[in-house]
């Protein structure tokens, strides 16, 4: 494996996003001096939080400290995910943010310190910068050659580059005349040829035939043709994670593993020679790190084991920043008898910076249900956003951002355009919100299975939210 950890097999990664719950939150809203706006970039209210989340992102992005760790904490539904997801959209593309529910550690094939390992490996970013030759250069004149026989295996050809300076005839392959043809490359175009892999991008057009081809509209970049030698050597920078190279070189199928999220457990021994490496890289100042975000939602489904493991892990210098989220009170530390605030036991609380997350006004929840009708593109009458509020208030936000996409479609079945408040009272009646849903059972507890709710109040639950 020594010196060719396949970097280069991951250039073309890309991110996809996933649309949901969250998808209105696009940042977290503050401006250049960390103060939050009232609404902006889908966040509404919650400004302490706001501000606080902000403060982190900062420090990531001065990419100083590695191996803080925060706890976001507050009553369900208060924006705990939400605040989340907008540290992730406002940390820029390069820094990684991996996300993981608690719960997924048990689900997983693997044990569960090896994928809190994997989750802590995605979340380390290395900037690697290669040096790679490029033929940089005008296409004078490309020429391909018929095949004396039809159907010949492989075409040949030959293309004539210049710069300023020089001109030199190059010999095609199959691969290249092939390539050629997907850019679409033309005399007169400006192209860059990676030697190693061969890679052709067309940095644009010529000004010298600027004049020939007015017709080609207006969205032609026009380049000066490249003057000096026609190969240079550039310096490229690619990000990766550490996990993607543990993978791509743990198996001889890696690349594919990633995108089916079969990576199975990574040996050891090729995670510390791709620290070996990367350190040398380091040395060599050919790589940096970068640390990112692991993001742990649902903290309090982690166990004894798992806490542990968070300790030591964020004592490595290479160790990302971790948000930790959780709606618990005090609870019992999963795997132990012992009960602790959150659920977390007290020496990982002791690591922690808390931030907490209150709950919204009548007026903050009016604004988030608006930016919710917006993203759903569903058109609401302000009587029925009114009613919509009022049942959030009484009921819960999650309830009522519900209530928006059935409320569209009894809006629908009526073949009306505006959501009234008749949706709006129809699809409450159809669908309950907890509290109806418990008044219900407990006036018919005795027709279901299991009922052994306590009479009195007070029912301490261990897995009780934190509810004042
Ligand atoms: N400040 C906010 N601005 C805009 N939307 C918000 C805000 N807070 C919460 N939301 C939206 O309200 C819904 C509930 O919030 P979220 O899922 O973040 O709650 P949570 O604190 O993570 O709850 P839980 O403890 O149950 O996980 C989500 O759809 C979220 O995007
Ligand atoms: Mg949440």
């Amino acid at each position: 494996m020594a010196g060719d950890l396949k970097i280069s097999e991951m250039r073309d990664l890309t991110k996809i996003e996933r649309v949901g719950a969250h998808s209105h939150i696009r940042g977290l809203g503050l401006d250049s001096a960390l103060e939050p706006r009232a609404a902006s970039e889908g966040m509404v209210g919650q400004t302490s939080a706001r501000k606080a989340a902000g403060v982190i992102v900062k420090m990531i992005q001065e990419g100083k400290i590695a191996g803080r760790a925060v706890l976001i904490a507050g009553k369900p539904g208060t924006g705990k995910t939400a605040i989340a997801m907008g540290m992730a959209k406002s940390i820029g593309q390069e820094t990684p943010f991996s996300m993981l529910a608690g719960s997924e550690l048990f689900s997983l094939e693997m044990s569960k310190t090896e994928a809190l390992m994997q989750a802590f490996r995605k979340a380390i970013g290395v900037r690697i910068k290669e040096e790679t030759e490029v033929i940089e250069g005008e296409v004078v004149e490309i020429q391909i050659d018929r095949p004396a026989v039809a159907g010949a295996a492989s075409k040949t050809g030959k293309l004539t580059v210049k710069t300023t300076e020089m001109e030199t005839v190059y010999e095609l392959g199959g691969k290249m005349i092939e390539a050629l043809g997907k850019e679409k490359v033309q005399s007169g175009d400006v192209i860059a040829i990676d030697k190693a892999s061969g890679k052709i991008t067309k940095l644009g057009r010529s000004f010298s035939r600027s004049r020939d081809y007015d017709a080609m509209g207006p969205q032609t970049k026009f380049v000066q043709c490249p003057d000096g030698e026609l190969q240079k050597r550039k310096e490229i920078v690619h990000c990766v994670t550490l996990h993607e190279i543990d993978v791509i070189n743990s198996r001889t199928q890696g690349f594919l593993a990633l995108f089916t999220g079969d990576t199975g457990e990574i040996r050891g021994e090729v995670r510390e020679q791709i620290d070996t490496k990367v350190a040398e890289w380091r040395e060599e100042g050919k790589a940096e790190i970068v640390p990112g975000v692991l993001f742990i939602d649902e903290v309090h489904m982690l166990d004894i084991e798992c806490f542990s493991f968070l300790n030591r892990a964020l004592e490595n210098d290479m160790a990302p920043i971790l948000v930790v989220a959780t709606n618990r009170g005090i609870t019992t530390i999963r795997g132990t008898n012992y009960k602790s605030p959150h659920g977390i036991p007290l020496d990982f609380l002791d690591r922690l910076l808390i931030i907490s997350t209150q709950p919204y006004t009548e007026e903050d929840i009016r604004k988030i249900l608006d930016i919710r009708c917006q993203e759903e593109e569903v058109e609401m009458s302000d009587d029925a956003k009114i009613l919509l509020t009022k049942i959030g208030v009484e009921t819960s936000l999650r309830y009522a951002i519900q209530l928006i996409t059935s409320a569209a479609l009894a809006c629908q079945k009526r073949k009306g355009r505006i959501v009234e408040i008749e949706d709006i009272s129809r699809v409450y009646e159809l669908f309950y919100d907890v509290h109806r849903s418990t008044q219900y059972l407990m006036e018919y507890q005795s027709e279901f299975m299991f009922s052994e709710v306590p009479t009195g109040e007070g029912n301490q639950d261990d897995a009780t939210p934190m509810v004042s």
